[in-house]
């Protein structure tokens, strides 16, 4: 039995000190958005509780999908290369940047240099995407949709290049039984979030993803859960979402939450189980919102954008559980 955790968008970071050159364009608009309302809503003893109650659970690996910061300036990154050390050692950590980590033009991949420990392939080849972590009987291959994008645009784009790796990739691990866990930080189907905030090269993604097939997609950026699935050559691929691992609301269903993952052979395939583990105001801590379940592999009916997604049913109480 293999186990592993998904949390997403912690946004942990504090944008101050800043100076008045780092608010030109788009970060001035973000800035903004931080003072008045993120600052609020992210809070760090949310996202200290978490990473206590994920540490009590010992995944074998924990995934991180991105937006870590708020302005990827250089000392939010370097905070964020802190706190990523705080989930464990680097080989048992993935992570894939979000659009706040490379939030204006001029930031890039070489931004993200201090967090490379958390993405380098195991080849140990220059720290690059897609990354390939084999964690048997899993293998993480973590996506970069993270680009900047004008004012009020939340956008992101994979590239030619690394979508046509990616379809190496995904082949190679197939013939190597290998259980595939795509990540990337904007969810792949097109339902799930607005034109603002899409994936721009998301039908190529998923075209790929079709081709190849894969054995889970895990995603962040809306803030909410979300269980979607992908038809692939391969059978059903589950594509889940996750909120945000240091939110407290206001509505239940943006409260932090994080994932637990079992994976176990069948046959020549594999079974997943998911569980969700939720903040609850009340106590100060996280508890568990669903149980574990099976995600099972339903015929899937293609719809236009090449898969399925929908939110999950509205709980008793609280946050809806992931399903
Ligand atoms: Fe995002």
């Amino acid at each position: 039995m293999f186990t592993f955790a998904q949390l997403s968008d912690p946004h942990l970071s504090s944008p101050v000190p800043v100076r008045l050159a780092d608010l030109l364009g788009k970060r001035a608009l973000g800035y903004l958005s931080w003072r008045v309302n993120r600052r609020h809503r992210h809070r760090p003893e949310v996202l200290d509780a978490l990473v206590a109650d994920l540490r009590a659970a010992r995944p074998d690996h924990v995934v991180v999908t991105g937006d870590l910061t708020h302005l990827g300036l250089p000392h939010e990154l370097e905070q964020a290369r802190r706190w990523l050390g705080t989930l464990g050692p680097a080989p048992g950590v993935s992570v894939v940047p979000g659009n706040h980590d490379v939030y204006a033009p001029g930031a890039g991949a070489h931004s993200l240099a201090g967090w490379a420990p958390y993405f380098v392939s195991d080849d140990g080849g220059e720290p690059a995407f897609p990354s390939v972590r084999v964690r048997k009987p899993a293998v993480f291959v973590g996506l970069s949709s993270a680009r900047p994008s004008a004012p009020f645009l939340a956008v992101g784009e994979i590239g030619a290049r690394q979508i046509e790796r990616l379809a190496a990739v995904l082949a190679d691990a197939r013939r190597r039984g290998l259980a595939r866990v795509v990540l990337l930080h904007h969810p792949p189907l097109a339902e799930t979030t607005g034109w603002r905030k899409r994936l721009v090269d998301g039908a190529h993604l998923r075209a790929v993803l079709q081709s190849e097939g894969a054995e889970l997609v895990l995603h962040g950026h809306t803030h909410r859960a979300s269980i979607g699935e992908l038809a692939t050559s391969t059978g059903p691929a589950p594509v889940i979402g996750v909120p945000s691992a240091s939110s407290t609301g206001p509505e239940p269903e943006r409260l932090a939450r994080y994932h637990l993952y079992r994976l176990e052979r069948d046959g020549d395939g594999f079974q997943i189980w998911l569980s969700a583990r939720s903040y609850d105001p009340a106590a100060g801590g996280f508890v568990t919102e669903s149980p574990p379940r099976p995600l099972r592999a339903p015929a899937a009916v293609l719809s236009r954008s090449g898969g399925t997604a929908t939110p999950p049913p509205p709980a008793p109480r609280g946050p809806a559980p992931a399903r």
